[in-house]
Formats: C-alpha cells, sequence, structure tokens
C-alpha cells in the first residue's frame, strides 16, 4: 500500500473535523464548557493545520511524494494524539504530564520538517 502524505493528512483532517465539531454540539447540549480548550485543538490543530498540510502536499507533488512528507506525517499524527489527550487530562482537572509534553515537542519537530520539506520547495531545482 503506497503511503501519499496528501491524502492521509485530509482523511485526518476530516476525522478530527467531526470529531472536534461533535464536542462543541456536546458541550452545547451539557452546557459544559469545560472542554473548550480540547475543541478549539482538535479543531485548528487537528482539522485546519492537517487540512492545510493535505492541500499543500496537494499543491506541490514535488514535496508531497518526498520521504520527509511521510515521516512528517507520522510524526504531526503521533504529535497531535499525545498533546490532544494531555489537553484532555488538563481539562479534566489533571496535569498535561509526560504524554502531554512528548505530543508539544513532538508537534515542534513536526514543524521543524515541515520546514525542511519547504526549504526543498523555495530553493529546490524542481519547477514544481
Ligand atoms: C458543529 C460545529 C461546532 C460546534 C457546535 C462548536 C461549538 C463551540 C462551543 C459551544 C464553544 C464554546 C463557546 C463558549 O464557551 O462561549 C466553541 C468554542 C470554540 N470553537 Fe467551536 N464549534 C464547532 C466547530 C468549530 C470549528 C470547525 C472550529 C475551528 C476550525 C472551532 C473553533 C473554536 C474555537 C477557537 C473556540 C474558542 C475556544 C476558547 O475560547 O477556548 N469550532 N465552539
Amino acid at each position: 500500500m503506497t503511503m501519499r502524505p496528501d491524502r492521509l493528512f485530509l482523511l485526518i483532517a476530516a476525522v478530527y473535523l467531526v470529531g472536534g465539531s461533535a464536542l462543541g454540539v456536546w458541550m452545547g447540549v451539557k452546557q459544559d464548557f469545560s472542554l473548550r480548550p480540547l475543541h478549539a485543538h482538535i479543531s485548528l490543530l487537528g482539522w485546519a493545520s492537517m487540512a492545510l498540510f493535505g492541500l499543500i502536499y496537494r499543491a506541490f507533488p514535488v514535496i508531497g511524494a518526498s520521504r520527509l512528507a511521510r515521516v512528517h506525517f507520522v510524526c504531526a499524527l503521533v504529535a497531535s494524539l499525545c498533546f490532544l489527550l494531555g489537553l484532555y487530562r488538563v481539562s479534566a482537572g489533571g496535569a498535561f504530564g509526560t504524554i502531554g509534553e512528548v505530543g508539544a515537542v513532538l508537534w515542534i519537530v513536526s514543524g521543524l520538517l515541515f520546514i525542511f520539506v519547504t526549504m526543498r520547495l523555495a530553493f529546490g531545482r524542481d519547477d514544481a
């Protein structure tokens, strides 16, 4: 099975869109907004950021097909899951914890990977 970061990013974005929006509906129904930060991050980090990565990799196939883009996808996915879990723990009155910290650091790492990927776009010779 071929791993295509553009489509995978869009798929995970769609999942986060539904998850984040469903959480928004749930908050409204219960009139309990304590999970508001979690809802905002699922929606913006999950839906918006992942969709943007997917569209960018789709718009520029020369970077979308690269090995680094695949590593970026895996890193961003793991980072988002760990980070959101940590955020959930905070919203539930607990500590952000190691899982949240790992997620935050991995999210930065995935951002750095994205810089390397886009550097290829900015300075590469391919006319894509
Ligand atoms: C069915 C869809 C959605 C529902 C029902 C919903 C519901 C809510 C509710 C009830 C709040 C809390 C408002 C308050 O405390 O006054 C909220 C906050 C927020 N939502 Fe949504 N939302 C939805 C989709 C989205 C999407 C798609 C995004 C972003 C792409 C988003 C981003 C935010 C942000 C940034 C906040 C503010 C968080 C904060 O102040 O800490 N929401 N939403």
